[in-house]
């Protein structure tokens, strides 16, 4: 089981797993020392591709994932697949607010059903819509690119917006994680953990990064990361 005490904590998005063999894909990101499994929701809708739902994350929790499955929401609308992510096993559940007719009820929602509950900002999506519902936030995550693919350019604007939201975090006195997805890699997470994120999200840097073959596939890029990190533990 991961340990959410840590400082930092890397998500390594699914999105750019091999699918075909999803549940070991799983297994051996976290033994390379992962933290969360990220689960990107997309719906064809809310953004412009398809994904994975509920009846996956159902079927890695069959598997043996005991690791938080934090799932990212991209679908409009919301609420009716928050119920359905609770049963599958989901342990966090964020969401795009301009997505959901009711941010407060939904994050209520995911509350009640024993799941951590986040918002989701994108790129152009002001942070204000958190300051309303502090108290019922257990994480924050700014999209880096815009959603619906990985593989995408970390747009470097987010770094002025992760100091924004820091400072609002820090100025609440609450427990809430600050978490970064889109084009994060090796290149660029001292940056981004010096502007106050927490929680690292990547898909193409890690899942890229190995053949399919090697039993130890993901262990040095993990471990690359983790050097980045290593002088802001402190
Ligand atoms: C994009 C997703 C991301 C995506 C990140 O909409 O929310 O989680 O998988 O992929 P990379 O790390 O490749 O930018
Ligand atoms: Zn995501």
């Amino acid at each position: 089981m991961s340990n959410n005490n840590k400082k930092y904590l890397i998500a390594p998005s699914i999105l750019s797993a091999d699918f075909a063999r999803l549940g070991e894909e799983v297994e051996k990101v976290l033994a390379s020392g992962t933290d969360w499994v990220h689960f990107d929701v997309m719906d064809n809708h809310y953004v412009p591709n398809l994904t994975i739902g509920p009846m996956v994350c159902a079927a890695l929790r069959k598997y043996g994932v005991t690791a938080p499955i934090d799932v990212h929401l991209m679908v409009k609308p919301v609420d009716r697949l928050v119920g359905d992510f609770i049963e599958a096993g989901a342990t966090n559940i964020t969401f795009h607010p301009e997505a959901s007719e009711h941010p407060d009820r939904t994050l209520q929602a995911i509350r009640a059903g024993g799941c951590q509950a986040g918002l989701v900002f994108n790129p152009a999506t002001p942070l204000n819509w958190m300051d309303h519902v502090m108290d019922k936030l257990d994480l924050v995550l700014l999209m880096s690119v815009n959603p619906g693919f990985g593989g995408q350019k970390f747009i470097p604007q987010t770094l002025n917006k992760l100091r924004e939201a820091r400072q609002k975090i820090e100025a609440s006195g609450r427990n809430i994680r600050l978490q970064v997805d889109g084009g994060v890699g090796v290149h660029n997470l001292a940056e981004i953990a010096e502007a106050g994120a927490d929680t690292f999200v990547a898909g193409s840097a890690i899942f890229g990064a190995a053949q399919a073959t090697d039993p130890h596939r993901y262990d040095s890029i993990v471990k690359a990361m983790r050097e980045q990190l290593a002088p802001f533990e402190k």
